[in-house]
């Protein structure tokens, strides 16, 4: 396989990189040559071993933990990011959590909670990466799920986060292009990850998408991650605040709800 260098000294910012898709999207920019900080939450152990992997690949790397629905947290993320790199290229919003509910079972602890860190947290952090993205043309790349247009099961409050970041996305899209800086969404398909444990019925649903995803096969991370990549290098440059779905297909003929 040929190996992309597009990235060599640039720098990034993966929330929620410790683990999931996040941890493969820190892995793939790494691999093109960008020096890779992860964030985190509570788990300290995957975000040890994701830096360990990054620093094989002989990058600089870092794992900071902050909650990004927090504005206190999410200025030391970035006053951190500033003093070790200097700057910052390369913003992916992609970390996450949700109450899988129907929407009329939600508590308003829930929908806060939700709303928080997927919409909220990618507002802050994208906020607070614009002074450190002068003058680089950096890029904004906010995750977001086939949930946010479509319905699924107990999955209301994800899903009504995830639109907001995509309208947020097209508003951050407009607002910072004239400076440079490019931002755009990615809406993933389904993907084997830990978050999937949250549902009782995951095997269901990964047989149901897989029956359904007209290119044949499940998503991987790694089809999320090589979109980021192409997000963030110069080839993007004329795609501003557009929301990118990596599904196979699968959204166009869903049966599935
Ligand atoms: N899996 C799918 O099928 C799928 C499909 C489409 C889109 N997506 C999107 O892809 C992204 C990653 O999903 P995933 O399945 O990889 O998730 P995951 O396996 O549950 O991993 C979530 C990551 O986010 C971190 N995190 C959670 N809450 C946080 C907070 N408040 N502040 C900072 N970090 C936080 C976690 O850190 P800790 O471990 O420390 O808590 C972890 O690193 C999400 O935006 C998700 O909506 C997923």
């Amino acid at each position: 396989m040929t190996q992309i260098s597009d990235l060599v000294g640039k720098t990034a910012l993966v929330t929620g990189g410790s683990r999931g898709i996040g941890r493969e999207i820190a892995l793939e920019l790494a691999r093109r040559g960008a020096d890779v900080a992860i964030n985190y939450f509570r788990n300290g152990a995957p975000a040890r071993e994701t830096i360990g992997e990054l620093e094989r690949l002989g990058r600089h790397a870092i794992a900071i933990k902050a909650n990004v629905a927090e504005p206190e947290r999410v200025t030391e993320l970035f006053d951190r990011i500033g003093r070790e790199f200097g700057g910052l290229d390369i913003l992916v919003n992609n970390a996450a959590s949700g109450v899988q509910k129907p929407a009329i079972e939600l508590e308003p602890r829930h929908w806060d909670w939700t709303m928080n860190i997927n919409t909220r947290g990618p507002w802050l952090c994208a906020r607070a990466a614009v002074p450190l993205m002068e003058g680089r043309n950096g890029r904004v790349i906010n995750i977001s799920s086939l949930g946010a247009q479509r319905v699924m099961s107990d999955y209301a409050s994800v899903g009504i986060s995830k639109a907001a970041l995509e309208a947020l996305t097209r508003y951050l899209g407009v607002e910072l292009a004239s400076r440079g800086i490019r931002v755009n969404c990615i809406s993933g398909g389904l993907v084997r990850t830990d978050a999937l444990d949250h549902f009782e019925e995951a095997d269901d649903m990964m047989d149901a998408a897989l029956r359904d995803t007209p290119a044949g096969r499940m998503v991987t991370a790694n089809d999320i991650a090589r979109v980021v990549a192409f997000l963030a290098s110069d080839a993007s440059e004329m795609i501003v605040g557009q929301t990118i779905v990596v599904d196979g297909g699968m959204g166009l003929v869903w049966r599935t709800g």
